[in-house]
């Protein structure tokens, strides 16, 4: 046996049977054999196979990589009277020890006394597991399989099946219609939301500088479409390069050289204007992320010693159309405003909409025809403008959404953003025709290009022909400083590409890059059911769970089981703190994870005091959390900001994961997390409604991120919300 034995080496191994006739003879197929059960090569004793869909029967485990010689046989048995079976023609099937293996093979089965012969397909899939990726086959071999294969790791449990099933009366907490327990998300939306429409307004085209997009817009489109835009910097640089008028396309390749990334001049601080003391991590210190631990000491590092690193950066995106630049520059968006970076996203697209309409047919966007090269560029150069200024202001990372396919167009970036900030290049490039199908229909259900096109097949019809325009001219950064994501939309792996890239910021962006995809999966959270300390108004603490707080651990159980009864694997992550481990625990077949970094708050010298004991004996410490609760620190514990940077790895991880997850954790924590999901501002984070018993279900996917709440019961103790 060359198991280790540690959870890393663990295989996933998928086993599908095929045929429509077995449900028509009313056949249930299993399959038996060495190692598998106890009892070996019993028929009596075999596996069940699960109905996958009408015709396919599926069974899957988790086995130790190394795993020594399991062989299998399937067995049909009668439904009607199991003792009663037919065990497949031929050798045994060897069960697969490595990654990645695939087998089709059929299996034969002779009926009536070998008058009739039934052929099956059969595939055998193998996939080598992370130990986050800890795929248990929740559905059949944890009832068989032992909790010892995750043993020797104190942090991943398995629990057993059958007796938690026989023990939390399993089934019977909640009936099976989810929806009932649906209630109104007070948040986030729940509807799909066209991810360029939450980005930057284009100030440059708002006359009245308000940053709300409203039914202002069509004054706007006209008066900016009848007006000089001659004060715009792109046609004034220009217009002076080459004498008074509009440049053509040579003209503009002529005027810009090829050059890397500038190196803007940042001043760096005197001793007049820094010193320790009037030094701030507030967020009224402009460019001061408003964040704790490493993205703080960064900060202070750059601005004692002078920038390592260039303080403004633009990330510009490039890539063909339909190539998920957008979904990737909301989710950079939002990461980095999450640490606490002044960040925001500016979509081109955007301002083009608003200064020529929504309603440009592909021809448009041809390459040759030079007055909407130029009322392209134009409107890029509106949206970097605004960029630079808003940078100028105090923002720290722009992130510049448009195709940029050509060098020219970056070439104009890149002299506009000269000496004011660093470029970043971010091409993303997909090859996979099945996603660009998916993001092409996406584009064309969601884009306000096509909110007037009635006839969709049509409005994919134009798009493509606009993807075949931007293709002819297209040209793949090779300049600068960059980031090529190949592939990596589609969620089969990809790789990162990238050069000439260092500093702090700009290799976080990269690791929050490499993790990322947009498999669908959702992510549920939940606080743990009330605890003891809840019903005595206690923070803090390691207290077990109330009887309310009990009933609620296994109402979740049975929602989770018929939550992601169709997923084939999920993960159940909770804190440290026995509250969480407790709610939990009546969840069977899934592994469970506990995280330290998902520990509540700490509250320091406060732990286990009331509200009003803190008001009372500290009411300094009171006053102070009062006034600003982001920032306050217990002494001796932690601040919203220090939860968040803790917080970090779980975002990775959570974003890395391509399975369900079910998060079980605490108010702070929660309000935290669900902060960077939903995108809310750090002020707002500790204020964050999490009540008690209530699931927050949040789907990712290719359309961004959508909201669900369900609420198990109702609320039974006026301290149990605080
Ligand atoms: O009261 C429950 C609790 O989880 C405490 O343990 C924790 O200190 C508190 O919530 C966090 O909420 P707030 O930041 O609003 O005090």
């Amino acid at each position: 046996m060359a198991s280790s034995g540690g959870i890393s080496d663990q295989l996933f191994v998928s086993v599908k049977l095929e045929s429509p006739r077995l449900a028509e003879l009313d056949l249930a197929p299993h399959l038996f054999g060495s190692h598998l059960v106890p009892g070996s090569w019993d028929p009596c004793k075999a596996l069940p196979l699960e109905r996958a869909a009408t015709a396919v029967w599926e069974f899957s485990c988790v086995v130790p990589s190394q795993h020594e010689s399991l062989d299998f046989k399937f067995v049909l048995k009668r439904k009607d009277d199991s003792s009663q079976y037919i065990i497949e023609e031929g050798p045994n099937r060897p069960l697969g020890c490595q990654s990645n293996e695939f087998e089709m093979r059929t299996a034969v089965f002779k009926l009536n006394e070998g008058k009739e012969v039934l052929e099956c397909k059969v595939q055998v899939e193998t996939e080598m597991l992370s130990p986050f990726d800890l795929a248990a086959s929740w559905r059949a071999h944890q009832e068989y399989f032992q909790p010892s294969r995750v043993r020797g790791t104190h942090d991943v449990t398995i629990n057993p099946g059958l007796e938690g099933r026989a023990k939390n009366g399993f089934a019977s907490g909640l009936e099976l219609d989810l929806e009932k327990y649906v209630v109104p998300t007070p948040n986030m939306g729940s509807g799909v939301v066209y991810a360029a429409n939450l980005t930057e307004n284009p100030r440059s085209l708002l006359q009245t500088g308000s940053s709300s997009n409203n039914d202002t817009t069509k004054d706007i489109l006209h008066s900016s479409t009848k007006g000089d835009s001659s004060s715009n910097h792109y046609v004034n640089t220009m217009k002076s390069a080459i004498g008074g008028h509009a440049p053509s396309l040579e003209e503009q390749r002529a005027m810009f050289v090829d050059r890397g990334v500038g190196s803007p001049n940042f001043a760096r601080p005197t001793k007049e204007t820094f010193s320790m003391s009037n030094f701030k991590l507030d967020s009224e210190s402009k460019g001061m992320p408003a964040a704790e631990g490493a993205v703080a000491a960064a900060a202070v590092a750059d601005q004692m010693y002078g920038p390592k690193e260039d303080r403004k950066l633009a990330i510009v995106l490039v890539g063909l159309p339909a190539r998920g630049k957008t979904f990737t520059a909301a989710k950079l968006t939002r990461y980095l405003r999450w640490l606490g970076h002044e960040t925001k996203h500016f979509n081109v697209g955007k301002y083009r909409r608003l200064k020529h309409g929504t309603n440009q047919t592909a021809d448009f966007f041809r390459g040759d025809n030079r007055e909407g090269v130029e009322a392209r560029n134009e409107v890029a150069a509106l949206a970097m403008e605004d960029m630079l200024s808003w940078m100028q202001e105090g923002g720290q990372v722009g992130i510049f959404d448009a195709t940029n396919s050509t060098r020219i167009r970056r070439n104009m970036l890149m002299k506009m953003a000269e000496g004011k900030c660093k470029i970043i290049f971010l091409e993303t490039l997909c090859n996979d025709q099945d996603v660009l199908e998916r993001n092409i229909r996406l584009k064309v259900q969601q884009s306000p290009d096509y909110a007037e096109q009635t006839d969709f097949e049509a409005g994919v019809q134009d798009f493509k022909e606009r993807l075949t325009y931007y293709e002819k001219v297209y040209e793949p950064v090779e300049e600068g400083s960059y980031i090529k994501m190949i592939d990596m939309v589609s969620g089969k792996g990809g790789q990162l590409k990238i050069n000439d890239i260092s500093g702090y910021l700009p290799g976080r962006i990269v690791f929050f890059l490499v993790n990322c995809h947009l498999t669908p999966r959702p992510i549920l959270l939940t606080r743990h059911g009330e605890s003891m300390d809840n019903v005595r108004g206690r923070i803090g603490g390691d207290s077990s769970l109330s009887e309310a707080g009990e009933l609620y651990s296994r109402k979740l159980a049975s929602f989770v089981e018929k939550r992601l009864k169709s997923e084939r694997t999920a993960s159940i992550w909770t804190s440290t703190l026995q509250r969480t481990i407790l709610t939990a625990h009546p969840i069977i077949g899934f592994p469970k994870i506990q995280w330290r970094a998902l520990d509540e708050i700490n509250a320091g010298v406060c732990d286990g005091m009331t509200y009003d004991e803190i008001k009372k004996c500290k009411p300094e410490e009171y006053e102070s959390r009062r006034k600003d609760k982001l920032r306050y620190r217990y002494p001796r514990g932690e601040s919203y900001l220090d939860v968040i940077q803790r917080l970090e790895p779980v975002i990775i991880e959570l974003e890395r994961q391509r399975a369900p997850v079910v998060v079980i954790a605490h108010q702070a924590v929660l309000r935290a997390l669900y902060a960077y999901f939903a995108d809310k501002p750090l002020e707002e984070v500790p204020n964050i409604e999490i009540p008690l018993h209530t699931i927050i279900e949040i789907q990712m996917g290719v359309a961004g991120v959508q909201e669900k709440r369900y609420k198990l019961m109702d609320a039974i103790h006026p301290t149990a919300g605080l």
